[in-house]
């Protein structure tokens, strides 16, 4: 039966991440051959409220593949809770809506995080539109998906940012404490820290102990290792600051029914080095590789994962299948419900096998003295 579409929009919006504009391309080359028009909404849902747009078809996207960030822009706004120039928010999800109609669009692409997921949902809900997504962080944490585009390239550049952190370690004995992005999930810095050989991992999924931590990189000299890396997650957490977190959680839940983890913001990386300066006598640096990890092009990896995801996402709209989030399962592409993905994270499970692979290789996550390095 042929396809009822006519018009798509898409949209990017979240923090900016490799791979966005090689999905752009796949959606675009895809859906330009089936003579549907397409328009390209700047700055996430600030441009649907704005009604801002470019339009989009095949030639635009050349060469798109390999450039960072993306083509539309990006911003953190939601429909509901726009910025004004006075400092005061106001719901514009009628404007947004308005705008999908003046468009015509008979589908509304929206690539993003956990954050874009909400929205897409909240303005499928409210209006009976119809919206697919695609699953974007270098954090790694939007639920329903095995991986989200951009994490590979995050994670190859932590990797390569701790081989080069070891050649100052080793060669002034130091110890190096490396901050990873990946807001409340410690994807990136596991990934990172195990493919870079660091000695310690510290992950919001499992609250270290500074004492445990200490000892590590003591019975590491014991045995004559000099040097040491500490890959710390942005919301790395301490066994204290974590219990003390859930309790205010409990409270938080009772008054408000909030089903989201958080964790404390502040960044551990300073008074760990400090700590492991003191416990060591080593000399102690900390390297904080922020918005690095964001920048630049997709690996091949997220070239091939975003080409699929956007391929993935045009022939569901062609389908006429509408709703739902693009996920990666094993090797398959299928469409997830929205409902099912908002209001949930995919945090690192204590089993999962990359911890297992860090703990048998005697990385220290914080919680306990490695194997291999008792007594
Ligand atoms: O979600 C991606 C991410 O880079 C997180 O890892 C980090 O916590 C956050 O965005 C940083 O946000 P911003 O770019 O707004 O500083």
């Amino acid at each position: 039966m042929p396809s009822k579409l006519r018009t798509v929009g898409i949209l990017t919006s979240g923090g900016d991440c490799p791979g966005l504009n090689a999905v752009i391309r796949a959606i675009t080359k895809t859906l330009t051959p089936e003579g549907i028009e397409i328009f390209g909404i700047l700055e996430g849902f600030t441009g649907l409220v704005e009604n801002r747009y470019i339009r989009l078809n095949d030639a635009d996207t050349s060469g798109l593949l390999t450039v960072g960030g993306t083509i539309l822009k990006t911003s953190r706004n939601k429909p509901h809770k726009m910025p004004g120039a006075d400092g005061t928010f106001r719901d514009m999800t009628g404007a947004a809506l308005e705008n999908y109609r003046r468009m015509n669009l008979d589908c509304l692409f929206c690539l993003g995080g956990g954050g874009t997921q909400k929205n897409a949902f909240r303005l499928m809900k409210e209006g009976d539109i119809n919206v697919i997504t695609a699953p974007k962080t270098i954090d790694n944490d939007v639920w329903g998906t095995d991986t989200c585009f951009g994490f590979d390239t995050g994670m190859s550049i932590a990797t390569e940012a701790i081989d080069r952190l070891h050649t100052t370690a080793s060669s002034h004995h130091r110890v190096m404490v490396v901050d990873i992005m990946g807001h409340n999930s410690g994807w990136l810095a596991l990934g990172a820290g195990i493919a870079g050989g660091a000695d310690v991992i510290l992950i919001p999924e499992v609250p270290y102990d500074l004492e445990i931590v200490g000892q590590s990189l003591l019975a590491r000299m014991r045995r004559g290792k000099m040097f040491s890396i500490v890959a710390v997650a942005e919301g790395a957490v301490s066994k204290e600051d974590a219990e003390r977190q859930q309790e205010e959680i409990g409270k938080k839940r009772k008054k408000k029914g909030s089903k989201e983890i958080e964790h404390i913001k502040e960044p551990v990386s300073s008074i760990l080095a400090e700590h492991l300066e003191d416990v060591t006598g080593l000399e102690t640096r900390v390297t904080s590789l922020g918005h690095l990890q964001r920048g630049g092009i997709p690996t091949p990896t997220d070239r091939l994962l975003c080409t699929k995801f956007g391929t993935h996402a045009a022939d569901l709209a062609l389908k006429g299948e509408f709703g739902c989030m693009v996920a990666k399962r094993g090797e398959e592409f299928v469409a997830v419900p929205l409902e099912d993905v908002v209001g949930k994270k995919r945090f690192v499970t204590l089993d999962h096998p990359w911890v297992r692979a860090a703990r048998d290789v005697s990385v220290c996550l914080g919680d306990v003295i490695p194997k291999g390095l008792e007594g």
